[in-house]
């Protein structure tokens, strides 16, 4: 999508993070923003000074998403990119993760992104304009990290729709993306903050964020590398370069495990 002045952009997430320096990208390219989060203060503060709406969205309720894209249509009349990018993180290791971790954090990473294409997908393709889906999935979502399995088993799975939908919108003349970024100075590592008390662990407290490779970035040359890549029509958005390697690694082992597929 080369032009997007006065165009509508919706992005999930949008309080804090890269979510709002989003928000405040694509408002500076000349979009209409419809912002979308939990947090109704971060969003305000979000949407202060732009040309945009903001609407409290829980992403992992499909009603709420199904809400959001009938308030994007009834204020803007068209919705052209949907930056599905709400998420949590927690951190610990599989066998202690508790079944409440699991559905929080798909509930929000997976399905909250699910529900986007749900929800404005099928009405982009009926309107009949170019558009681009951005779904921020994470170098999560190509290296499994130890100490991150609940959130490395959502964000795969993002990386796995986004490389499929990318296939299927092609004809329709919308374009895909996928962040996937290592380390981004975010409220990421506070995610509980936002835990709904139904899915809060009894007793146990959280295990402290595992440490990440590479180097932390700030939110705001991401979205700027998220714009470029929506008007270039670009599927792949890495944002640190020092992911090559980890992930020269993982197809090498991949490779090897082809080569020496011959038992003994
Ligand atoms: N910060 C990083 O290092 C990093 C790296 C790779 C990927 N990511 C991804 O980037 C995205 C944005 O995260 P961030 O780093 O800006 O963190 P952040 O915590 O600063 O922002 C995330 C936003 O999502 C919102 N949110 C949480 N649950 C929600 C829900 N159910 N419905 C709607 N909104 C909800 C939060 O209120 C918050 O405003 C996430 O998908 C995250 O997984 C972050």
């Amino acid at each position: 999508m080369r032009e997007l002045a006065g165009r509508v952009a919706v992005v999930t997430g949008a309080a804090s993070g890269i979510g709002r320096a989003l928000a405040r990208a694509l408002a500076q390219a000349g979009m209409r923003i419809v912002a979308a989060d939990v947090d109704e203060a971060g969003l305000a503060q979000t949407i202060d000074g732009l040309d945009g709406v903001a609407v409290r969205t829980d992403v992992s309720e499909r009603r709420e998403v199904l809400a959001l894209a009938d308030r994007a249509w009834a204020a803007y009349g068209a919705v052209h990119v949907v930056c599905n990018n709400a998420g949590v993180a927690l951190w610990g290791g599989l066998e202690a993760a508790t079944h409440r971790d699991w559905r929080w954090v798909l509930g929000v990473n997976l399905w909250g992104v699910i529900h986007g294409v749900e929800a404005f997908v099928p009405r982009m393709i009926a309107q009949q304009s170019e558009g681009h889906v951005v779904n921020t999935a994470s170098m999560a979502g190509l290296i499994a990290s130890q100490g991150l399995g609940v959130y490395n088993t959502s964000k795969y799975a993002v990386v796995g729709l986004s490389e499929t939908l990318v296939k299927d919108l092609r004809p329709y003349g919308i374009g895909v993306s996928v962040l996937c970024p290592m380390g981004v100075a975010t409220r990421i590592r506070d995610s509980e903050r936002g835990r709904p008390p139904a899915l809060r662990n009894e007793g146990a407290a959280a295990a402290a964020p595992v440490e990440l490779i590479g180097r932390t970035l700030s939110p705001e040359p991401v979205a700027a590398m998220v714009v470029d890549a929506i008007r270039r029509n670009r599927f792949y958005i890495i944002p640190h370069e020092e992911s090559l390697e980890a992930i020269r690694r993982r197809f090498q082992r991949i490779e090897e495990a082809i080569r020496d597929r011959e038992p003994a």
